[in-house]
């Protein structure tokens, strides 16, 4: 084995290494990463956008059956005034927190993507999920990454109202508001408030549910069936990395031997074997950096 074959063969298997990661990170529907993408169109696609004007978010074709929008305004009128927007009834002294002058409002609606970005356990969704965010907003970009938080009046929480059409699954069984964390988990469950409304006293994001004790089971089945992937999967990329390991063992090695049949060579022409041990004494060098560390005082 030469050398230029070590360096085909590692270059190979750091590559694979390298596209194996990467195809495992594009498979999950994270929404982290829609945020920013969501984000990032409002801005480039919204020229000039106007406080307290409600704003569609144009989004690719591979993303049909979600809606997304936008509302930039003053945090004083929307402490005075509240609005009702997109599926939101928001009620008058809600507040930003840190405290900023203007906040950018998402509204989001997942459609059918609502099952591939959350899943609520024993459960089934019946309705889509809607979100409502809030960000800080400037005249540079409509939606600035930085989150807020609103404060929500305890009396008079905001209403989320879900459409009756919208409701599938088996008839005469009465849903359940369920509120979902940004990583796509279950945060926590609550009685509607009235048919089809939903009293939110966060941001965040919101569906209707009811209890399903046959998917349960099916989902332990697939949680099963996750754990095994994941432990192969663990398994798998363990060997791939030992195998480089070992490979990179082998080259040095021959590297090595190379580097000695060189030398070997070289000896016998008893020309440049002086310099390599010149080379090799220089290293006593590094005790001059050890004296250097004056910052001490
Ligand atoms: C749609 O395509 C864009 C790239 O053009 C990609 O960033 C995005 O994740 C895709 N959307 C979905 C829902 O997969
Ligand atoms: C949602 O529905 C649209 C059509 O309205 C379709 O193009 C899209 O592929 C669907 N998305 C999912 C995740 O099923
Ligand atoms: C929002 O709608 C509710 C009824 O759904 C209404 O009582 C309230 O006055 C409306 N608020 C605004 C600001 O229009
Ligand atoms: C779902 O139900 C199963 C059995 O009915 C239970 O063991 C499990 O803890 C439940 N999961 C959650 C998240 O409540
Ligand atoms: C919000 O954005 C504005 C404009 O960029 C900035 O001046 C302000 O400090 C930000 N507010 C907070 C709480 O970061
Ligand atoms: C929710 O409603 C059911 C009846 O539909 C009731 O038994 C239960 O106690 C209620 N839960 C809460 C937290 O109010």
């Amino acid at each position: 084995m030469d050398l230029h074959k070590c360096r085909k063969i590692t270059w190979a298997i750091v590559s694979f290494i390298i596209f194996f990661s990467f195809s495992e990170e594009s498979k999950a529907y994270d929404h982290a990463s829609l945020e920013a993408f969501v984000r990032d169109k409002a801005n480039r696609e919204i020229a000039k956008p106007r406080t307290g004007t409600f704003y569609n978010i144009p989004l690719p074709s591979n993303f049909s059956g979600m809606k997304f929008s936008v509302l930039r305004v003053r945090s004083g009128s929307l402490r005075l005034r509240g609005g009702n927007y997109s599926h939101f009834n928001l009620p008058p002294m809600i507040k930003p927190e840190p405290h900023v002058e203007r906040i950018a409002i998402v509204f989001e609606n997942f459609g059918n993507w609502s099952s591939r970005y959350y899943d609520v356990p024993n459960h089934t969704m019946v309705t889509p999920v809607l979100s409502l965010m809030a960000y800080n907003t400037s005249e540079a970009g409509l939606v600035l990454s930085q989150r807020l938080n609103l404060s929500i009046p305890e009396k008079n929480p905001i209403k989320v109202r879900f459409f009756r059409s919208w409701v599938h699954g088996k008839r005469g069984e009465k849903p359940i508001c369920a509120k979902l964390g940004n990583d796509g988990r279950l945060v926590g469950l609550k009685n509607m408030s009235e048919p089809f409304v939903c009293e939110i006293r966060s941001e965040g994001h919101y569906t209707l549910v009811v209890p399903s004790l046959e998917e349960a089971k099916d989902k332990g089945q697939k949680d099963n069936n996750r754990t095994r992937w994941i432990v192969v999967l663990g398994i798998g990329s363990g060997l791939i990395v030992l195998l480089f390991v070992v490979f990179v063992f082998v080259c040095v090695k021959v590297m090595k031997r190379r580097k000695i049949q060189k030398m070997e060579e070289k000896s016998e022409k008893d020309v440049i074997i002086g310099e390599f041990w010149v080379g090799q004494s220089k290293m006593p060098a590094a005790s001059m950096v050890r004296t250097q560390p004056a910052l001490e005082n």
